[in-house]
This record gives structure tokens, sequence and C-alpha cells, in this order.
């Protein structure tokens, strides 16, 4: 059976500040953030968008009503949780009109949530092979102002449709996969913002992969010969471009250039929105697939999935007959191209305008928010979000 993605919807917010202008309030060179770290453009989002909305925006494009009435399984990883016992899935769920015999969950672990929910999609869809499942990878990465994670924050959100026979690309198994208890990022429940030991969590994403890319070569007989492109999760583009190096001298020259070709294109979504967390890697197979001009059906595509704390996981797919088809292209680059940009000043005062904790009624500028869904406010302690196309 043939399982794998049918479709992807991708949302972020419309505002944006330029890490060079970051890097200048901040009194650091500009290459150390364009170049050293990779990133040009970092996504902004207002207190009308949280993980839910921005979830809610990405799936919002894609699905037909064929679709909501065949979803039975929403899957929404984060690790931006709007509650600690009520999944984001219910209210993504509601917003967007799915079929109410669905089952509607939340996951968790760091970055790598979505391929957890891309996994647990395959096995469902292979007990039943009728249903389609959606999975959203949702966040907004938050280190803090003038901290040394600042300029690898972001927000947006990732929409996956997967069913069998899919139009974008089938998943092979097997996958592999490793987990150890290590604490190079995590955010402790009172924080608004991640603690990260930055050093070690560079080092750890690398050593899992190469871990991870050893054991995967011995159980399936794949090289580097074999894939067209690796797509990586990007917390920042750089941190890619290291994980390919490390293992890019296995290949012969036209291995190597043919890799490293195909990151380039893979990185361009992720270098002007940053980090999305659990969205990362898909925000990369997506600048992969829509902006490439030579990669045809049958081709192999790598994925490298990283969850600090930590859990990595490297699987493949098939890219699908006609798989360009099945793309939103010329929406996502509207959505890219109509974002506002803002000054330094602007976005630190949008970074600290939160709903205070606690607070039992507020209601939200929406009218301010471009977005077709948006957080509207809270009302009795229960957040309230609104649909302004009906
Ligand atoms: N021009 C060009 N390059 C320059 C430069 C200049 N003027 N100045 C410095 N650089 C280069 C450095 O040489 C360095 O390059 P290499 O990495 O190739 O050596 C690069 O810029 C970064 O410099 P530093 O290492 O000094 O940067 P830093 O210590 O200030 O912080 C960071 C880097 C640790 C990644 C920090 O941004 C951070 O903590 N980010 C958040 C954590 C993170 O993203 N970790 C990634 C792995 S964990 C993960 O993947 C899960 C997740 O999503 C969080």
């Amino acid at each position: 059976m043939n399982i794998g993605i049918d479709k992807i919807g991708f949302y972020t917010p419309h505002l944006y500040v330029e890490t060079k202008e970051l890097a200048v309030a901040r009194n650091i060179d500009p290459g150390k953030f364009t170049v050293g770290i990779g990133q040009e453009k970092m996504s902004v989002p207002p207190i009308t968008q949280d993980a839910v909305s921005l979830a809610a925006n990405a799936a919002h494009e894609i699905l037909t009503e064929e679709d909501k009435q065949q979803i039975d399984f929403v899957i929404f990883a984060t690790e931006s949780g709007i509650d600690h016992s009520k999944a984001g899935a219910v209210y993504v769920h509601e917003l967007l009109g799915i079929n109410s015999n669905a089952r509607s969950i939340e996951v968790k672990e760091a970055c790598y949530g979505a391929t957890a929910g891309i996994q647990i999609a395959k096995g469902h869809i292979a007990l039943n092979p009728d249903s389609k499942v959606l999975i959203l990878g949702s966040d907004i990465a938050r280190y803090g102002l003038n901290t040394g994670g600042e300029v690898t924050q972001g927000a947006g959100a990732v929409a996956i449709v997967m069913s069998t026979d899919p139009s974008i690309m089938t998943l092979e198994s097997p996958s592999t996969y490793q987990t150890e208890d290590i604490m190079d990022f995590w955010r402790p429940i009172f924080s608004d913002k991640a603690f990260v030991d930055g050093k070690q969590s560079v080092d750890k994403y690398l050593s899992f992969f190469q871990d991870i890319w050893k054991v995967h070569k011995q159980k399936t007989e794949l090289e580097l010969k074999d894939f067209e492109a690796i797509c990586f999760h990007l917390p920042y583009t750089k941190m890619g471009q290291k994980a390919l190096k490390a293992v890019i001298p296995e290949g012969t020259e036209a291995d190597q250039e043919r890799l490293l070709a195909n990151f380039e294109t893979s990185k361009q979504y992720n270098k002007i929105v940053g980090n999305i967390y659990t969205g990362s890697l898909y925000l990369s197979l997506l600048s992969l697939l829509e902006l490439n001009t030579n990669i045809e059906a049958g081709a192999r595509i790598g994925l490298f999935s990283y969850g600090s704390g930590a859990v990595g996981e490297f699987f493949s797919g098939i890219l699908q007959p006609n798989y360009k088809d099945a793309l939103h292209t010329a929406q996502h680059e509207t959505l890219l191209a109509e974002r506002k940009e803002i000054s330094v000043a602007e976005y630190e005062e949008v970074f600290e305008d939160i709903v205070p904790a606690g607070e039992p009624t507020i209601e939200l500028p929406v009218e301010n928010d471009p977005a077709p869904i948006c957080f509207s406010g809270v009302k009795d302690h229960m957040r309230q979000y609104v649909r302004k196309d009906g």
C-alpha cells in the first residue's frame, strides 16, 4: 500500500524583521546573522496569532469539503501549546469544520513532534486505508530579546494531509530513530521563552544525524547516490548545511554537487521565515518541492528530523508523478511577498505584547491582522478564535 503526503499547506504571520537590522541594533556584524547563522528575515507573530491560529491558517488554504469529510484524525504537534490539558487539535478541528467522527490529539517532543505525527498517521492509514489524516506542526520560537538564540526566532505552521496513493510523496520504510535524555533545549512550564545550551544543541544535532545516518545506511543499504536531496530540520539554515557537510565526502563529485545545490533550494523559505520548530523540516521540504526546477517524479528525498531533549529520525519518500500540480506554490509566493517589514524597535514592542498570564478576559485587535483566522482574546479563561471569512 502506498501511503504518504497528499497536500502541504503553510502559514506565517504578516510581520518580519530583517536580521541585518537586528544585528546592527545588537552591535553585531550583520555577516554573522546572514552568513554565519544563515538567516535573512525573522517572522514576528502579532498577539493575535498563536500556535492554534497559525495551524488553522496553514490547513485552511488546502482543505476541500471532501478532505474535511475524509479526515478522521487530527494530530497537532507543537512546543508552543496553549493549554496543559486540551489539545490544540480540537480547536483546529472546530475552526475548520472537520467531520465530527475524528480523533484529535496533541503530541510533544520539541521539534520532532510533527515527524511523530507523520509516523503515527502512516500506521493509522495502513489500518484504515480510506482515512485521511491532518498533521499540523505549529510553533512560535521565542528565546528573548538580546539572547544568543534571538536571531533564530520565527513563527509559522505547516499542515500536511496524508492518505493512500498520495499526490506528492509516498513514504518509505524502514525509518531510523534514536532517543537520548539530554538538556540541550527545553522550556519549563512557567516560562514563555526557551532555555538553551546553544553549543550542546548544535553538537547533539550533528551527532544524532551522523549516528542515525550510519544505522540507516546499514538497515536499508541506501547511500548518498540514492538521494536526489536531503532535507533537514532547520533551526537556522547553517545548521542543516553543517550536517550535510559532515556526510557529503562519502559521495562522488556529482552526488556532492547535486545534494549541495538541492540543499540551497530547500533552505530558501526557512531563511526568510526563521525557526518554526515542529514545522521547520516540512517547510524545508516545501521549499525544495515548490522552488526546484529540475527534480523529477521518482526521485528519493531524505528527511532528517531532530527534536531537542532529544529524539531524531531519518526517513525518506519518493516523489509522485505531477507532484508539482498538488502544491500551492503561487499562494505561498503571495503570502511571503505581502509580508510587512517592521523595525527592530517595533519588533521589540510586538515581542513584549503578550496576553498577561491569568488574565480572565481580554479582547484583541484582530482588525490589525490580515490572517483569515485569528486568536481574538480570552473570555472567562477560555481562548477565543475568529474566522473572518465566516
Ligand atoms: N561573518 C560571517 N560569519 C560569522 C561572523 C561574521 N562576521 N561572525 C561569526 N560568524 C560565524 C561563526 O564563525 C559561526 O560559524 P560556524 O558555526 O560555522 O562556526 C557562526 O557565525 C555562529 O557563530 P557563534 O557560534 O559564535 O554563534 P552564537 O554562539 O552566538 O550562537 C547558536 C549560535 C548557538 C546557534 C545560537 O543562535 C542559539 O543558541 N540558537 C538556538 C538554539 C539552536 O537553534 N540550536 C540548533 C540545534 S537544536 C535544534 O535544532 C532544535 C531547535 O529547533 C531549537
